[in-house]
């Protein structure tokens, strides 16, 4: 796959589960069913994320004593603190599930301190999502601007007569 391609997966494979993780956060705008199945499709679809980036994790992972403070040691940091949170908000949400597991026949008992975990998991996931995105803001915004904004520009730039009635071409 060329370097373009991978990247254009990246992106929209990012927005998707940037947008997946917003309506996750917002049950009851969405509903508790829908809440659930999305957020099982979204941990699947950060399997994928992750291993779109396996080569960055594995070449980090050995560095990450090497020095004291770099960049990349504080993305790391970000990004297993997220990872931890996600893991804590899908396992309590599967222990206070009121749609996904009863689907299959279990009914979880209802427990306010997995409902407190949920939350305040689901919450610390919020904030470091929002690091993590700033973080890598100049990737976003120079590919953002690449593959998204500059397709829609180009198509309603005005061309010279000249270049029109030569099809385009210079
Ligand atoms: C990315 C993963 C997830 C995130 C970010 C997330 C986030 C949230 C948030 C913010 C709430 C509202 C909490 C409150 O107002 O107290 C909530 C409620 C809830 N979530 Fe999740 N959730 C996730 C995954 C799941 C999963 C996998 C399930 C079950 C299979 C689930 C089941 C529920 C249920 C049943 C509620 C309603 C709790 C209640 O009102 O009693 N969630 N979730």
């Amino acid at each position: 796959m060329s370097t373009i391609n991978t990247t254009k997966t990246n992106l929209f494979l990012d927005i998707a589960l940037f947008l997946a993780f917003v309506l996750a956060m917002v049950p009851h705008a969405t509903g508790i069913p829908v809440h659930e199945w999305l957020s099982l499709a979204f941990a699947a679809t950060i399997v994928v994320h992750l291993l779109l980036h396996w080569e960055w994790i594995v070449g980090v992972t050995p560095k990450f004593f090497a020095r004291l403070f770099h960049e990349s040691r504080l993305n790391f940091v970000i990004d297993v603190v997220f990872f931890l949170a996600l893991i804590m908000a899908m396992v309590s949400g599967f222990l206070i599930s009121k749609a996904a597991l009863p689907a299959i026949g279990i009914q979880p008992a209802f427990s306010i301190v997995w409902r407190q975990a949920h939350r305040i998991s689901a919450e610390v996931a919020l904030i470091t999502l929002g690091i993590h995105c700033g973080m890598h803001i100049k990737w976003i915004a120079q590919n953002a601007k690449r593959t998204l904004i500059g397709p829609v520009v180009r198509l309603f730039r005005k061309q010279p007569v000249a270049e029109r009635a030569a099809g385009g071409k210079k």
